[in-house]
């Protein structure tokens, strides 16, 4: 390998940044090692890059297969697989999503193969709020008591598109069908290292199989709120040029707000490709 990036802890254990590298003009074998560092830490931030939405496009594809969000009216125009994540008001129309990804979520759980990584790219952000926070659910699962891993292993949970819309309160019609529910284990391994990663999350969760409400969604709120205490969480402070990417196999993350009538936040997001979760 010909590393000539650095590459330095973020917090103890979890997740790393780099220095360095031009990830725009750096290349594929580059991107490559880049990638290499990411599969062994789930979080990772690459500091001081300038990004056209071709070139975040080539380093996304460096991970795997981008992929469309189902929601379109946020998609940069002509490249549907960049989500803009924006309170900018262009001619007068909103050009992006501002509420996107608030409250502690792993991405598109509610698909069959819910997207591998996340890769957020900044190009403006406030210089208070808007953080992005980052839950290590190994940690989190590691540090359950063992009785308490034995019961939970081998639970499923529902995940539902529809359970998010309605808390998101967008309207969908009835006879859409396309991203029907599908069921998870809550505790999953990581395909790439074998280890257990408590896999709940909120907003897209219907509850847990076999187990009636309020009992279900009562227990999937605990879990959370165990996995996302402090000594399991990355805090990222964001800089303009930030370029942030997460393992949704083993992480929970959630956006916070800021003054969106002081301040402008503008960030495009690719996501790549998973597969089913074991
Ligand atoms: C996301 O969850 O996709 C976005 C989070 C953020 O904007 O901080």
């Amino acid at each position: 390998m010909s590393t000539s990036f650095s590459v330095n802890p973020l917090s103890d254990g979890f997740g790393v940044e780099i220095n360095g590298v031009d990830l725009s003009s750096c290349g594929p074998e580059v991107h490559r090692e880049v990638v290499d560092v990411f599969h062994r830490h789930g979080i990772m931030v690459v500091r001081d890059q300038n990004l056209t939405p071709e070139a975040q496009m080539e380093f996304s594809r460096a991970f795997g297969t981008p992929e469309t969000n189902a929601r379109l009216e946020y998609t940069y125009p002509g490249i549907p697989e960049i989500y803009v994540i924006s309170n900018k008001v262009v001619d007068g129309r909103k050009i992006g999503d501002v509420d996107a990804g608030q409250g502690w979520h792993t991405d598109s759980s509610f698909l069959a193969e819910p997207v591998m990584c996340t890769m957020l790219y900044a190009m403006e952000v406030p210089p208070e709020g808007s953080d992005t926070l980052m839950a290590d659910l190994c940690a989190a699962w590691n540090a359950l008591p063992p009785e308490r891993r034995e019961a939970l292993d081998g639970l499923q949970v529902q995940h539902s598109w529809r359970a998010l819309m309605e808390m998101k309160g967008v309207a969908v019609d009835p006879d859409d069908d396309r991203l029907p529910d599908v069921v998870h284990p809550m505790v999953r391994t990581h395909p790439a290292d074998g280890r257990k990663a408590l896999w709940v999350s909120t907003g897209t969760t219907r509850g847990v199989v076999g187990m009636p409400n309020p009992e279900g969604l009562e227990l999937l709120n605990e879990l959370v709120e165990f996995a996302t205490q402090d000594r399991f969480i990355y805090r990222h402070k964001w800089r303009v040029g930030d370029v942030l990417i997460w393992d949704n196999r083993c992480t929970l993350h959630t956006g916070t707000r800021f003054d969106v009538t002081k301040y402008q936040r503008h960030v495009h997001r690719t996501w790549i490709k998973g597969d089913r979760p074991t």
